[in-house]
């Protein structure tokens, strides 16, 4: 059966001035996550949040939060964000194997790669779970699936339709067949960020995703509140045939 579809809002376009407002008007506006969109200068050309950000969030709302690690070596890192106060750990698979040739230098960007290192990553998984909190591996649009192997042992896989970096992107459609092909046999989130918003949010519903991400769609309504509303009441248009 279907999943509902919930809406995760990247606080990356918020007005950090007053962030305890934007996270409330985040909570009231019907999301369920929030999305806090951690990033480096390495992985991706900029540096945003740290795990500070995640500790002044934490005591002001309920909703869960999610870290996306836009970061170069997740693993010594997580722990940072556990300790935080996050529930979700998104992580990116081209963080565990060799990047392609033209992105393995500093400042080579977008970062992809065509397998990873399971057990590499099972190292990540195993920390995220013995701390009762949920994993998700990430791939960038020029990154293909590759890690069949764990997708039992996850939590959700978030499909990137813009390369990493910066909000008010172009939504990029490669993403759809790899969350159609995902939506095929996997029971966690199918989860899509970049470019989320009223023209490109059926084309993803339609291809089996059941998260949302979204920062620049949200903080640019004029009534946030029915952009979730909106994004929650997205209904698959074609009949698709679930494993
Ligand atoms: C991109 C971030 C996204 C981004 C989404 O690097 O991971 O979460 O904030 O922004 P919009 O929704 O504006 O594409
Ligand atoms: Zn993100």
């Amino acid at each position: 059966m279907r999943k509902d579809i919930k809406v995760s809002v990247s606080i990356l376009c918020a007005d950090f001035k007053y962030l305890a407002d934007e996270v409330k008007k985040c909570e009231d506006s019907g999301a369920d996550m929030l999305h806090v969109d951690v990033m480096d200068g390495h992985f991706v050309p900029v540096i945003t949040v740290g795990k500070m950000i995640v500790e002044a969030i934490r005591p002001i709302t309920k909703l869960p939060i999610e870290a996306h690690l836009m970061i170069e070596n997740p693993y010594a890192h997580i722990d940072d964000f556990l300790n935080a106060g996050a529930d979700i750990i998104s992580v990116h698979a081209e963080c565990y194997g060799q990047r392609r040739k033209g992105c393995r230098n500093f400042g080579e960007y977008p970062k992809e790669v065509d397998k990873i290192d399971i057990e590499l990553a099972r190292k990540d998984i195993k920390k995220v779970h013995d701390s009762g909190k949920e994993i998700i591996m990430t791939v960038n649009p020029g990154t293909p699936l590759c890690f069949d192997e764990i997708l039992p042992e996850i939590d959700g896989v978030l499909i990137m339709s813009v390369n990493p970096g910066f909000a008010k992107q172009k939504f990029m459609p490669v993403a759809l067949p790899k969350i159609q092909a995902l939506s095929r046999t996997f029971k966690g989130y199918i989860a899509v960020d970049g470019g989320v918003n009223a023209d490109t949010a059926q084309s993803v519903i339609d291809a089996g995703a059941n998260v949302l991400a979204t920062a620049s769609y949200f903080f640019g309504a004029q009534d946030p509140s029915q952009a979730v509303k909106y994004l929650k009441s997205l209904k698959p248009q074609k009949h698709k045939k679930r494993a």
